[in-house]
């Protein structure tokens, strides 16, 4: 049986492509893993991955798409067979896809970077995914920080408030804000196949963070 990990945010450009890349790439070098681009039609990640396998082709990590609910049960029942690992990159909306995703999902992450436009943002997500436990007491979800800079007031500041605003557990693995993440991404590879050690860190740490919690 697969461990299914849903990446979801409902504010659009929330890094949701870039986290679910990221790790599915990370993923895929130490167990067979899926990427499901459930963002369609823009599929953000269905486009990473084509510049991937036009790169290398014998590249292990494997790629869906979904369109809707359905075609996400589907892919997901399909996918469960084979992989260890299915990554869903979510739209930027509370959509039936999203809600699909919050049933699916063993674990959830949630990026949030610090403006106050995402932190609303989450709360809305924080309130769907309360209402869904009525369906599923056992939903896991993490908020994981993105596009982190520890050195600036707002960020401090902002983070701060959060921890006053949003009771949710956090993931210890962040990204912080680095050109490795946005060249990377645009080149089909993941920030740890990149020339930058920091955002190889990061990705490592996550990937090795969600295993962790997944076993
Ligand atoms: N840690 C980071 N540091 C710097 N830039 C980043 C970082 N993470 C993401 N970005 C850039 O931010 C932009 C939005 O990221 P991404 O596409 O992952 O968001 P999304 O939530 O999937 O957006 P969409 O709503 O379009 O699906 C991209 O240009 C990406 O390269
Ligand atoms: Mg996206």
């Amino acid at each position: 049986m697969s461990k299914v990990i849903g990446i979801v945010q409902v504010k659009g450009g929330a890094v949701r492509s870039t986290v679910a890349t990221n790790l599915a790439a990370m993923l895929s070098r130490e167990a067979s893993t899926a990427l499901v681009d459930c963002d369609m039609p823009q599929g953000t990640s269905m486009s990473w991955y084509a510049l991937r396998q036009a790169q290398n082709p014998d590249d292990d990590l494997a790629l869906a798409t979904a369109d809707g609910y359905k075609q996400l049960v589907d892919q997901v029942q399909r996918l469960n067979q084979s992989k260890d690992y299915i990554v869903l990159d979510a739209p930027p909306r509370i959509a039936e896809v999203t809600r699909a995703i919050l049933m699916l999902s063993d674990l959830l992450i949630i990026p949030l970077g610090a403006s106050a436009a995402e932190v609303w943002a989450t709360t809305d997500l924080l309130e769907t995914i309360e209402e869904a436990k009525k369906k599923r007491q056992q939903i896991d979800y993490r908020i994981m920080w993105n596009r982190y800079r520890a050195y600036t007031k707002s960020a401090v500041e902002l983070s701060a408030a959060v921890h006053d605003e949003i009771d949710a557990p956090e993931l210890a693995s962040r990204f912080g804000h680095r050109v490795a993440f946005s060249d990377a991404l645009a080149c089909g590879k993941s920030a740890d196949e990149w020339h930058d050690p920091s955002a190889k860190a990061e990705v490592d740490a996550l990937g090795r963070e969600v295993m962790e919690i997944l076993s």
